[in-house]
């Protein structure tokens, strides 16, 4: 079959044809152009689909993390600057730094977060997991709109010490900053209502109030400013920026992921699911779904200096300083090279599952622990609740974005 790859120019993450289905036209680029140049991504961009060029270039230390400014490209320098203010705060994003400056940030992060074990969090978790389930009608609910927005940034405003029923201004705010960096174009429009969605959680998280929640909570928020590592604390801008970045690495990502993954389980039988119930059994269908089910479908990057890297295939790829690259870890997920039936969810899956959901190298996720531990509560839960949970044949709607793959809205009922 001669295949037409001009034809992908029509591959954006706003296309719908993609949203649906993008795991058939990934297995189509790993075989045939695994590192593509799209001329119409932000005005020439590297596509890189299999899993050995994605963990060696997010590894790569010629590639930066500095692309906070990369979807406002089309802009011209006089239109950038009415986004000067949410600039300021993506750029302080400790995922958006290389080098040395990355590593203090991360390092600071680390240690504010250190009082939040699984051990501490466990209970905390349980307790809205089961208030939300407690909520919802058995015989037929939305679990996008009743469980799995709600969850994430409920979870994330408790270990931060900000009122958890804020999360659907948080849901609302964060989905805002997803489109923008999960999108391959956005309107002027769109960056406006961003920028007031970002000034508007900057506020919330910088308010005296929720200071002093945090502070007699104990919260994350308020050990981000108190932590001092080797002399050094963030500014208060930084410190609302981090819990910015943390709310929205969170809230964007997990919503999509328990919904992807109680879709993919419907299909499995029961006998299976039970594998979710057992603590022995649990962890390895976790990670099954993390490889299958990622709602985080690409990595980025841009070129800190120019220079020719050659792909998996053997085709050059001339890389121009600020040139951005594209990784798609949820086409590395099912690369036939690494996994074994690679688009089967084999719930038992023998460890490690070598998935790149979260990353490699010095940008590994922040948040994986809590991921896990989220996902696996509230699947387990669900599950117990109601083992013979089903997804009936209806019309789901999709998030409009590639970036975070995943439903909007979801019906299922509990089987009674
Ligand atoms: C299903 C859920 C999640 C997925 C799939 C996911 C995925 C990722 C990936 C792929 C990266 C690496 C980006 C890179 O290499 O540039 C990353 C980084 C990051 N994630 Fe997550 N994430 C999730 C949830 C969370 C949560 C819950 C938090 C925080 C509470 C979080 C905070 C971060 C931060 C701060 C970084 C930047 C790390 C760095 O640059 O050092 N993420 N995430």
């Amino acid at each position: 079959m001669s295949l037409d790859l001009t034809a992908i120019d029509d591959f954006s993450h706003n296309n719908v044809q993609y949203i649906e289905d993008p795991f058939s036209f990934y297995a189509l680029m790993r075989e045939h152009s695994p590192a593509h140049l799209s001329g119409t991504i932000f005005g020439g961009t590297w596509l890189m689909f299999r899993y050995a060029d994605c963990a060696r270039l997010m590894k790569d230390e010629r590639l930066s993390n500095a692309r906070s400014a990369v979807p406002l490209r089309f802009l011209d320098p006089e239109q950038r600057a009415e986004f000067a203010d949410m600039l300021d705060i993506y750029g302080r994003w400790l995922a958006f730094h290389d080098g040395k400056e990355h590593t203090r940030n991360r390092r600071q992060a680390n240690r504010g977060y250190v009082p939040f074990t699984d051990e501490y969090l466990e209970p905390r978790i349980q307790g809205i997991v089961d208030g939300l389930l407690d909520r919802v009608d058995p015989t037929g609910f939305d679990l996008i709109a009743d469980v799995a927005f709600p969850l994430p940034a409920m979870v994330i405003a408790d270990v931060l010490g900000v009122p958890v029923e804020a999360h659907p201004q948080l849901n609302r705010w964060t989905d805002d900053i997803a489109h923008l960096f999960g999108s391959t174009s956005v309107s002027v429009e769109h960056l406006r209502r961003t920028r007031k969605s970002t000034r508007e959680l900057a506020a919330f998280l910088a308010s005296e109030d929720n200071a002093r929640r945090s502070r007699d909570a104990g919260g994350l928020l308020h050990r981000l400013r108190e932590t001092e590592v080797h002399g050094y604390r963030f500014s208060e801008r930084d410190v609302v920026a981090q819990a910015a970045l943390l709310l929205f690495a969170g809230v964007a990502s997990i919503r999509y992921l328990i919904g992807n993954s109680v879709r993919a389980l419907a299909d499995v039988p029961a006998t299976q699911r039970d594998l979710l119930l057992h603590p022995d059994t649990v962890g390895p269908a976790v990670e099954e779904l993390l490889r299958v089910c990622t709602p985080v479908s690409f990595v980025g990057r841009v070129a800190a200096e120019d220079f020719d890297y050659t792909a998996s295939d053997g085709t050059v790829v001339p890389l121009r300083k600020g040139q951005p690259l594209l990784l798609y870890v949820a086409s590395a997920n099912r690369d036939p090279e690494v996994f074994e039936h690679p688009d089967e969810l084999v719930l038992d899956r023998p460890l490690p599952n070598r998935h790149l959901t979260f990353g490699i190298g010095r940008h590994l996720c922040f948040g994986d622990p809590l991921v896990r531990q989220t996902t696996r509560i509230a699947l387990s839960t669900l599950y117990r609740r109601w083992p013979a949970l089903h997804v009936p044949p209806q019309a789901t709607d999709w998030n409009n974005n590639l970036g975070f793959h995943g439903f909007t809205s979801l019906w299922v009922t509990g089987g009674v």
